[in-house]
């Protein structure tokens, strides 16, 4: 495959995370049989509006990195410095909020490089501890996580519309 480059996002990038990250939320979740359409398209509609992509490209502690290939958006991650929950062991956090890759790139190497340039930044940011979480229902990632040192270390509730999920967390040193 052509090279995967890696790139900061800005805020003339709102338009593009916001299709992005609607997309491959998408394609990962909604031919789930434990997703409701109503709770997933509560849930998207706020979380992917344009509205609230942009609020976020401007906080100083939400960093989204960009995976592309030939000049096309192939994945993305999130990160957001010192956020920190129950059950997360770390002085320094950062969370990886979100990392996907389009569907057309899966297996194709754009997670681990947006994975090796999260944890290149979390060095430069000076963090002690990147934790994540993950779906219980989402076996790929966490094995995908657990090649890439994450260990289980707890649990918490994602709010999906109406319904309570259960992610795992899942921490490793930087
Ligand atoms: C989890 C996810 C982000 C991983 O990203 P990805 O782009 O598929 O990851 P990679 O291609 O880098 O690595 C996946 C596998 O491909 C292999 N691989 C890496 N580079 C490769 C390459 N150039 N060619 C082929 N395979 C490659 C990796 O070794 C890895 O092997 P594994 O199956 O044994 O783990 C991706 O599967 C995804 O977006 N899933 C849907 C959304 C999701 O679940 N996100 C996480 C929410 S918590």
């Amino acid at each position: 495959m052509s090279e995967i480059s890696i790139r900061q996002a800005t805020s003339d990038d709102a338009k593009l995370l916001t299709d992005l990250s609607y997309t491959t939320f998408w394609d990962a979740f909604a031919h789930h049989p434990k997703n409701a359409p109503d709770d997933l398209n509560h849930y998207m509609r706020q979380a992917f509006s344009i509205e609230q992509i942009s609020a976020e490209l401007a906080k100083e502690n939400d960093i989204f990195l960009i995976g592309e290939v030939e000049g096309q958006p192939a994945g993305y991650a999130k990160l957001v410095i010192e956020s920190m929950e129950a059950g997360i062991t770390a002085t320094r956090p950062v969370e990886l909020s979100r990392l996907y890759s389009h569907q057309e790139y899966i297996g194709k190497g754009v997670g681990q490089n947006l994975m090796d340039a999260c944890f290149e930044r979390a060095r430069l940011e000076n963090r002690d501890v990147m934790w994540l979480g993950v779906w219980e229902y989402n076996p790929r990632a966490q094995r995908f996580y657990e090649k890439n040192g994450f260990r289980v270390v707890g649990k918490h509730i994602f709010q999906l519309g109406s319904d309570p999920q259960i992610d795992l967390l899942m921490q490793r040193a930087v």
